[in-house]
This record gives C-alpha cells, structure tokens and sequence, in this order.
C-alpha cells in the first residue's frame, strides 16, 4: 500500500426530510448570506426549492437564487455566479441538486475569491481557496456531494476538464434518498453507472498488497448489482435508493482509494462523449468501459479475473484466466444493458466519423501532450481503437 493522507471534513445529513435542516447547517459553517444554486427545474417543480428557502428563512438567512444549471455544466454560467456572488456579498454557496449543480457551485465558490480566470483550476491549477459550499443532493451518481472535485465544460472549444482541492469538498451535503424517486429512470441507470465506474477506476490499480481497499470496492460493487434492478423495478424503493446514494458517496469521496494507484482513462475518454454529445456521463460511461477494459485487460489480467470471481460470480480457469477475466467484462456489459444503459456508439447518439476529432480533443486539448494515463498510458492510436470498438 502506497503512503496517503485521507481528509473527507463534509459532515453527512442522512434521511428522509432531512432537507429542512438546510437552515440549520449553513448557520452551523457560518454562512449569513446564501446562493441558492440549482438546475433545470426538477428542483423548483418538486417543491424542494422552497422548502429549502423556507429553511434558510427560518434561521434569519437570506439567500439568491440561481438556477439553470444543465447537464454537464458549462462556464457560462459559472462567470454569471462569480459575478452575481461578488455584487451580492455572498458567504455560503448552497447547491441544490446533481453532479452539474454540485460542480458549477464548486467552480463558482473557487472563482469569487480568485483573482484571475477560474479556467485556470481546470488547466492543472490546485484549488486552495473557496467560499463555502454546502449541497443538497438529488441524485446518486457523481459522487460530487463528498468529494473535492468539480468538473466544468468550457464552450470555447467545448473542453470538459475537472478541477480539484480539498477547499471545495462540501461542508455539508444532505442526503435524502426520497429526493431521488422523481428521477426518470434513465437517470437514475446512469447513475448506478458512474458509481460502479468511480469502484472501477479505483479497482485498476498498479499497486500491489491493497486488500481493504479491493474489499470495500467489491463490497460496493455488489451492493450495486443487488440495489440496481431493484429501484429500476420500483422506482419508490426507498432502501434500495438509501443504499445505493451511501455506496456513491463512498465510492467517491476516496475512502475506497487511498493508498493505490488508480485509472480514470474510462472517465477521460468519456468526457470527451458528453462534452460533444451532451449525452448523460454514466450512459456515455456505459459505452466506453467494457472497450477501455477489453483494450487493457492484457496489461494484468489477474486483477480483472479477480473481479470476475469476486463481483461477477464468475468461476476461475487458473490455466486459462484471461477467459474468466473476460467473463467478467462481459458479465458488467451485460447488467449495464439490464439496467437499459446503451452498449454502443449509435445508442449513445455517438458518430464513428468524430472520432478523429474524439481523439485530438482527448489527447491534446487544453494542454495535453498526446496521450493520457492511469492505469496504462494510452497514446492516439490506443484511443482511436477503442473508440473504434465502441461503434
Ligand atoms: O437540471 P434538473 O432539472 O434538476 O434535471 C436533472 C438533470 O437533467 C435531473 N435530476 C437531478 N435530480 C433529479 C432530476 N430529475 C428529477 N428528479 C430529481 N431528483 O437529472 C439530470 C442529470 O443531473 P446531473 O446533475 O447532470 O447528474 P449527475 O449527478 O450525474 O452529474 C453529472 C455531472 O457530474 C460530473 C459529470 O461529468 C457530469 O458533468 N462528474 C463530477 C464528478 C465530481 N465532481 O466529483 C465526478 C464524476 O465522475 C463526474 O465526472
Ligand atoms: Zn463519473
């Protein structure tokens, strides 16, 4: 196992109604005036808006609104918020919603107390400083509730870059599993996507002797596979969604990773999908890790045939393991598509002929020096062949 620090400050608010302690908690982290961030209305036409406004008010706090966050976030906005947080003398951002809320108000709580661009923290530039960000999650899936990354597209050029620094994990983040029930079932599919896709890329691992950390990735794992199809079936499961919101803040606020080495190219790789295709993350995730797995599978194969074993109840061939290791890849395939996630580029609503423009975008945008690493460096030709087997 590899030296680590592990700091995760965000006090968790678990529960149902537990949003109507919103008031309560920015008081608690000291905030006096508030930005009440949201998206594209899910929020406002639930109710759940004012019932945190009503919160807020209710400990003397005031508080702007600003809503219209959209999926996979962009700058825009951000600028606006940096803007409007500096006019109104705003001390506490309180993001109400998923991942892209969650990110945009992380980006805009780093870019008010920032002099310069605040593109500039997604170019390579640490986070050290922010106001205070607290969420309100309604969606189990980006894992962005508890960790200290954010991730923003900038229109420009249409890059999607992820920024990070322990000054805008959130002080607090409530998590009410009955928020998620109105999700579409789609969303709530990529969800369960990319919190398996955060185990994976922390599964990938260089570093040898890391058993706690393959355990409690496993553990999670499989606690996806059984809590999946259940709230695909019934929608209304709260359990099923209770365990599935706590296995993506555990998934990725890097209890589950310390001390290893981990991947992230299946993440990279699929930024440049939603980035051009404005397709949900998990599902663009559900497209592109059973290729990035085949493509590198060979780099060591004992660690995919012990998921096979583990997660996927697949038996071992000790003479033959890169046939269990297969197993397995295909097995996760196949419970990605149970779930209704799509398996290819065109149910993705991707084009085969992007994917030059796929490729220079991932290996050279916005800095990048013709390749991208983790669990194995890939160069152009790798990733224009697994793009390839994607179609
Ligand atoms: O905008 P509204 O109207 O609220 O609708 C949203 C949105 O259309 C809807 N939704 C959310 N909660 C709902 C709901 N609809 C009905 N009922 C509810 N309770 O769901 C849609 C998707 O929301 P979004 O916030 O985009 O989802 P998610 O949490 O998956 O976030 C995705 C973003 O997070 C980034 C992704 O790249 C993507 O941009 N990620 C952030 C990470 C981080 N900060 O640590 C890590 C992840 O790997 C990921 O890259
Ligand atoms: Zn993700």
């Amino acid at each position: 196992m590899n030296n680590f620090t592990f700091y995760s400050p965000t006090c968790f608010v678990f529960g149902r109604e537990t949003e109507n302690q919103a008031g309560s908690l920015v008081r608690r982290f000291g905030g006096t005036r508030v930005l009440i961030h949201y998206g594209g209305g899910s929020a406002l036409r639930s109710g759940l808006i004012d019932r945190v406004r009503a919160s807020l008010e209710g400990e003397g706090i005031s508080s702007v609104l600003l809503g219209g966050v959209q999926p996979n976030p962009r700058s825009g906005l951000v600028y606006s918020g940096i803007d409007l947080c500096r006019s109104e003398g705003i001390d506490f951002i309180l993001a109400v919603g998923g991942g892209s809320v969650i990110d945009s108000a992380k980006a805009i709580a780093a870019g008010t107390v920032y002099d310069g661009d605040f593109w500039d923290f997604y170019c390579g530039k640490r986070i050290e400083k922010a106001l205070p960000v607290g969420t309100v999650l309604t969606i189990s899936a980006a894992g962005s509730e508890g960790s200290p990354d954010s991730v923003i597209t900038k229109e420009e050029g249409m890059f999607k870059r992820g920024a990070s620094g322990d000054a805008v994990r959130p002080r607090f983040s409530v998590l009410n599993p009955a928020l998620t029930e109105t999700l579409p079932p789609h969303q709530t599919a990529a969800g369960i996507t990319d919190i398996m896709a955060h185990l994976y890329e922390r599964y990938l691992t260089n570093t040898a002797e890391v058993e706690v950390t393959d355990r409690l990735i496993e553990a999670l794992l499989l606690t996806m596979i059984h809590e999946g199809p259940r709230v695909i079936a019934d929608p209304h499961n709260y359990d099923a969604r209770a365990n599935i919101m706590w296995a993506g803040m555990m998934a990725h606020n890097n209890s589950c990773g310390v001390g290893r080495s981990q991947d992230w190219n299946s993440h990279n790789i699929e930024h440049e999908l939603s980035a051009l295709y404005d397709c949900a993350h998990g599902a663009g995730l559900a497209v592109t890790m059973p290729a990035v797995f085949s493509y590198v599978m060979e780099h060591d194969v004992m660690r995919f045939a012990q998921a096979a074993v583990r997660v996927w109840g697949c038996s071992m061939d000790f003479r033959h393991p890169e046939v269990t290791a297969r197993a397995g890849i295909e097995a996760f395939r196949n419970f990605l598509v149970s779930i209704g996630m799509p398996k290819n580029f065109e149910e993705l609503g991707a084009k085969e002929e992007d994917i030059p423009a796929l490729v220079h975008a991932l290996c050279w945008g916005n800095g990048r020096q013709g390749s991208i690493s983790g669990f194995v460096t890939l160069n152009e030709e790798d990733c224009g062949k697994i793009y390839r087997m994607m179609v």
